[in-house]
């Protein structure tokens, strides 16, 4: 089933230089917080409706090379009654499918999670190829105190991770990897780095046990940073090193794409941090961005389900991506953050 050419061109639509992905994959429970944040009810209408906004902006293809979308948005259709994994096609936006059934609590191990989902995922995985699913994102959950992670919920994540990994590219459909390290807690930049680096390396051994090939995956990490909770933020230029140098220690440089996660950084933050990495160079991989908030809040926050801002919304989403276009090139500017 598994046809290395088509993973191939796969991988190369999602590493093309200065574009990154939108992650549009929010689960029922997640969307239904970020719409009562800004008063939209989370009904089956609002959620197509924003999905089908975000996915029509004009010129969104220059800067957005793929989509992840969650199982129910492969079978909704746009405004236009399009189906919207074709009218993401057609923006030259490749569209992906979020596969994990979330967390749970990791028995035997208090404070860890593990992620669920790995039984009937061939199956599920031919469905979603028949809808137009080319990709695929599986999250894992670390958190971080001066216990946690465990090395029970590091192992068992990594497993899960490269399993999952392995009927993808069996299935035709390239994996992105995302081992998520979660910014909550006072933890110190420090102990970040030492949980990210046990956490990869314990995710690339995994991965390599279950004989996938690194060429045809992506991987979607965090980056590395103190706890929200932590007295004194990192400048860019500090998280940006840390991040580096943590990946160049455990991330293979056969694999073409890093895609960070925003995890709950600002949309600026996220934009900053992703341009100080790119200032430093040369790098093995392409270092890219794959946000959700950090590329929805601000359309979100103008488009307040109302018809009437739409335009308004889809010009926010662009000017974010445009952005972080600018910065997987090492060429952002805040001021630029001032402009429409
Ligand atoms: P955030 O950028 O909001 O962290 O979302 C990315 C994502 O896909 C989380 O699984």
């Amino acid at each position: 089933m598994s046809n290395p050419a088509e993973l191939q061109a796969t991988v190369e639509a999602l590493t093309q230089p200065g574009k990154g992905l939108l992650a549009a994959d929010e689960s029922g429970p997640t969307i239904a917080r970020r719409f009562e944040s800004v008063g939209i009810e989370s009904s089956e209408e609002n959620r197509r409706a924003w999905r089908s906004l975000l996915l029509s902006t004009p010129r969104l293809g220059e800067f957005i090379c793929g989509v992840i979308l969650y199982e129910e948005t492969l079978g909704q259709r746009s405004n236009d009654a399009e189906a919207l994994p074709a009218l993401a096609t057609r923006q030259h936006i490749v569209p992906g499918i979020k596969v994990d059934q979330g967390k749970i609590a990791l028995a035997h191990a208090p404070g860890d999670e593990i992620t669920e989902g790995l039984d009937g995922l061939a199956k599920r995985l031919d469905g979603y190829r028949r809808q137009g699913a080319r990709f695929a994102k599986w999250r894992a959950v670390y958190h971080i105190s001066d216990q946690l992670p465990g090395r029970l919920a590091i192992e068992a994540n990594a497993d899960a991770l490269a399993r999952y990994a392995a009927i993808c590219q069996d299935a035709g459909v390239v994996p992105i990897v995302e081992p998520e390290v979660l910014m909550d807690g006072d933890h110190t930049i420090e102990r970040c780095v030492e949980v990210t680096e046990s956490v990869l390396h314990e995710v690339f051994h995994a991965l390599r046990r279950h004989a996938v090939i690194l060429e045809h995956m992506l991987l979607k990490p965090s980056m590395v940073l103190a706890g929200a909770g932590h007295a004194q933020q990192a400048p860019a230029d500090e998280i940006a090193l840390q991040t580096v140098r943590t990946l160049k220690r455990t991330v293979p440089a056969a694999v073409p794409g890093i895609v960070f996660l925003s995890g709950g950084q600002t949309p600026e933050e996220a934009t900053a941090n992703l341009d100080a990495m790119n200032r430093i160079g040369p790098l093995p991989w392409r270092l890219s961005f794959s946000y959700g908030r950090a590329l929805q809040e601000p359309p979100l926050a103008a488009w307040k389900g109302l018809a009437a801002n739409v335009e308004a919304a889809q010009k926010a989403l662009l000017k974010r991506a445009q952005l972080n276009s600018a910065a997987c090139f090492g060429l952002y500017d805040p001021a630029l953050e001032q402009g429409a």
